[in-house]
């Protein structure tokens, strides 16, 4: 089938690829000449596990290619992905500008026939101003051009992103029109032939579902994240209690992990966003307000536990910091944790040394110059000299580091683990004074 992605960024790359690697032919399409240059060069623009071999070969194939002319990108395909950015608003609300340019232009150049599949995450009502936005610029040139709007919203993971999107746990179609949802069950047949993995539902309800995923695993994070901090003040130990309830079959493991907060370019804005939804119903949403003050809270929590250790004076000290990506395998550094607490520390008068395999590039594009960060080209070479060491992304390679050679380098052995990467009582026995979350 011919394919058009419009935007290519995490979402729209790794769905044009996948969907070329089944045999489609697909045109991807960005405003942004740069990443189309990086991407006409044989490279890609981020860093996500498996992307960039599936580019090459499909590429080499001539089964994908990638385009700023979106005249051309609108006469390709018969389906056409919106997978632009939803950023959000001063106010938490999706800024739809971007969804609404890219429903302008394909309305103003399509000649034929056209489903325009809404990707991006964006809020209920949204497919509706897409149509009217491309009835807007049909009716402006005079134009009767057929066409169905419908929602297909993303539910991949960075980091796993290719993986989730060959292997989808679900592909959810809002439509309410039979020959778009015959086209893109069609389009989507290739990942699911193990079992049937298509939820067709209505076009609000496919819009909702994405943002009441989101913050359902938000909620669970938050919920985690404060029942960790209790057990800290009550002596118990959270990782325990996880598993405690986790074997509970209604509960399960997934996504109770306490942690330094959830960050990334999706659980923030969505929350927020969901939230602006609400309350410009006169809805509202007591437990995801919540879960937003609380991982606002918790983005702290690293820095607080270090300026109490140091007697509340981090002035002259220098603090390592192993992770900065928002989670592993991704060089996405949007809303991360890391960002609240290298600005917490430099604020305390500390400086800091960082350390990510992928994410240093994008690291200095953000903190840009300042001499008060350094950045390390290994792990071992982030403590050389520093007072503490603070873990925030559960990178593998820090798994399982020489613990004697950690204690040699810093000069506190001091380690505040954002992620529980390791039991307490090895880390001690190697002569760490190990602070944890929620951990005894
Ligand atoms: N990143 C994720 O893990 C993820 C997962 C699921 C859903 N989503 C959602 O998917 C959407 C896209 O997210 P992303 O992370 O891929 O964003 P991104 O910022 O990586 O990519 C968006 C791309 O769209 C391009 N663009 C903007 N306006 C355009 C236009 N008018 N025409 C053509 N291109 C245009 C931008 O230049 C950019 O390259 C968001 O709504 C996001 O919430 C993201």
């Amino acid at each position: 089938m011919k394919v058009t992605i419009v935007g290519t960024g995490y979402v729209g790359l790794v769905s044009g690829a996948c969907l070329a690697e089944v045999g489609n032919d697909v045109l991807c399409a960005d405003v942004d000449a740069n990443k189309i240059r990086v991407l006409n060069e044989g490279g890609i623009p981020i860093f996500e596990p498996g992307l960039l071999d599936m580019v090459k070969r499909n590429r080499v194939a001539r089964r994908i290619r990638f385009t700023t002319d979106i005249r051309a990108a609108v006469a390709h395909g018969t389906v056409q992905f919106i997978a632009v950015g939803t950023p959000p608003e001063e106010d938490g609300s999706a800024d739809l500008q971007y969804v609404v340019a890219a429903a302008r232009s394909i309305g103003r150049h399509m000649n034929e026939y056209r489903v325009v599949v809404d990707k991006s995450t964006v809020p209920v009502g949204t497919a509706d101003r897409v149509r009217e936005s491309i009835a807007a610029e049909l009716a402006a040139r005079q134009a009767a051009v057929p066409f169905s709007v419908v929602s297909n919203p993303e539910f991949l993971k960075e980091g796993a992103a290719v993986e989730d999107f060959m292997r989808p746990d679900r592909v959810v179609i809002g439509s309410d029109d039979e020959q778009a949802t015959h086209i893109l069950r069609t389009l989507y047949a290739p990942f699911q032939r193990n079992h049937e993995r298509v939820l067709v539902m209505d076009v609000r309800s496919a819009e909702l579902t994405k943002y009441a995923a989101n913050a359902m695993l938000a909620t669970r994070i938050s919920f985690m994240n404060e029942l960790a901090n209790l057990a800290e003040k009550l002596g118990a130990d959270i990782e325990h209690v996880r598993q405690g309830i986790g074997s509970d079959p209604r509960i399960g493991y997934q996504f109770l992990y306490p942690g330094a907060g959830y960050g990334g370019s999706c659980f923030p804005k969505d929350v927020k966003a969901l939230l602006r939804s609400a309350a410009d119903h006169q809805q509202e949403l007591h437990v995801l307000d919540a879960v937003e003050r609380a991982n606002e809270l918790q983005k702290h929590v690293l820095s607080g536990k270090i300026r109490r250790r140091f007697g509340g004076k981090l002035q002259g000290l220098r603090i390592a910091l192993w992770g900065l990506a928002f989670k592993p395998n991704t060089d996405d550094m949007r809303e991360a944790p890391s960002r609240v607490l290298v600005a917490d520390l430099l604020e305390a008068g500390a400086s800091v040394c960082v350390y990510d395999p992928i994410a240093m590039d994008e690291a200095k594009r953000i903190f840009g110059a300042d001499d008060r960060i350094v950045y390390a080209t290994s792990p071992m070479q982030a403590l050389d000299g520093a007072d503490a060491l603070a873990i925030v992304t559960e990178w593998k390679e820090f798994r399982s580091p020489d613990f004697a050679d950690m204690r040699n380098r810093l000069r506190h052995a001091v380690v505040f683990d954002g992620r529980n990467l390791y039991e307490p009582a090895t880390a001690r026995e190697a002569g760490l004074e190990y602070h944890p979350i929620g951990r005894l």
